[in-house]
């Protein structure tokens, strides 16, 4: 197929175009460089400089004859989408209208889309499954749940065959591509950049949950078995439907086991600072990953903390500092 990757020049979008190309498929990568970085598209695919504000050059990307697009474009940092909503707004929710607009004029039918977790807020049950209510508690989680509705009304009205993949906690890397985000709000890469001096410690936020260690529980999934999924999911839309999928390892790991599972890989002390809970962060956040297992026949081929943390540890160890930076020699 010939596929257009949103935001593949991001972490999750570079990780997939990769594995797309892997599996036969022509990539091309559309990006306006915002967030991401040139030197993590990955060889062989052509980026297209594109902000999906601007509808004309959208549409006129669109017009390369694509059997479906990825979209991972959007803004993800929740504590920016408190301070500074409208960004969100505009950016993940009139970014994807136009997507969309682009898609119909040019007769594209097929979507995958980068869902979150966060359209579930802080849910009752876990682990956490695709009928849980969505009550999101930031405008990033408002923003990715008001574009799965826009998705929905879409393909219910025009016949796009979409699927929302609804991701937890990503990490790892893949060969060259890894994660750099400034500033990085995720734990893994800010305790790797704890190990490697670039911070003086990593903070634990909170230890007096009601979890087996008192730290908050997470659901880590590799970043290749994100990628899988995406692949999958691509090769099985159907037309006229939205199907909305959780995409989870389904395992929970604390604050406390990640930071020993990287002492163990990288073999230093990482320094650690302990610090009060963060308002709206839940004590445990699990998916339920039957639905996805089910429908698409996915199974996570990476599920252990250690392999995830040893593939991000190789990527922090070949980039220093970040793409912005000329790899170690
Ligand atoms: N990383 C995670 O743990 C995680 C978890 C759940 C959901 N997600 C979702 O997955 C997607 C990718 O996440 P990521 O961690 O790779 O983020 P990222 O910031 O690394 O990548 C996003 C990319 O989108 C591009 N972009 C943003 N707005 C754009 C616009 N208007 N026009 C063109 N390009 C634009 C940025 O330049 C960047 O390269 C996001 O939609 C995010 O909401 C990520």
């Amino acid at each position: 197929m010939r596929l257009l990757v949103t935001g593949g020049a991001g972490y999750v979008g570079s990780v997939s175009a990769r594995t797309l190309m892997a599996a036969g498929h022509d990539v091309v990568v559309l990006d306006d460089l915002s967030r991401g970085h040139r030197a993590a598209v990955p060889d062989g695919a052509e980026l297209i400089e594109c902000n999906l504000l601007d509808l004309d050059s959208l549409t006129t990307a669109l017009s390369g004859g694509f059997d479906g697009v990825l979209h991972c474009a959007a803004f993800a940092l929740v504590g920016e989408s408190v301070s500074q909503p409208e960004l969100y707004w505009r950016n993940n929710i009139t970014g994807s209208l136009n997507l969309l607009d682009a898609m119909r004029a040019n007769g594209v039918k097929s979507l995958v889309f980068s869902s979150t977790c966060a359209c579930y807020g802080e849910p009752e049950v876990v682990p956490i499954a695709e009928d849980c209510p969505t009550r999101p508690v930031n405008p990033y989680g408002e923003s990715k749940l008001a574009v799965d509705r826009m998705i929905t009304a879409e393909a219910a009205a025009h016949g796009l065959g979409a699927i929302s993949l609804r991701y937890f906690n990503v990490a790892g890397a893949s060969g060259p591509c890894g994660e750099d985000h400034e500033p990085e709000t995720h734990l893994i890469p800010n305790i790797l950049r704890a190990a490697q001096g670039r911070l003086t410690h990593v903070s634990i936020f909170g230890t007096d949950y009601p979890t087996p260690d008192g730290t908050a529980v997470r659901d880590y999934i590799h970043v290749e078995d994100l990628a899988l999924a995406h692949q999958l999911a691509l090769e099985k839309t159907t037309p006229g439907e939205h199907r909305i999928l959780n995409l989870g390892n389904g395992n929970g790991f604390s604050v406390r086991e990640v930071i020993e599972a990287a002492r163990r890989v990288t073999g230093l002390e990482i320094p650690v600072v302990e610090a009060p809970r963060r308002e709206g962060d839940p004590p445990m956040l699990v998916a339920a990953s039957a639905k996805i297992r089910a429908e698409l026949g996915w199974e996570p081929k990476h599920p252990e903390l250690d392999s995830m943390i040893a593939d991000a540890w190789a990527f922090a160890t070949a980039r220093p500092g970040g793409y912005s930076e000329p790899p170690a020699a």
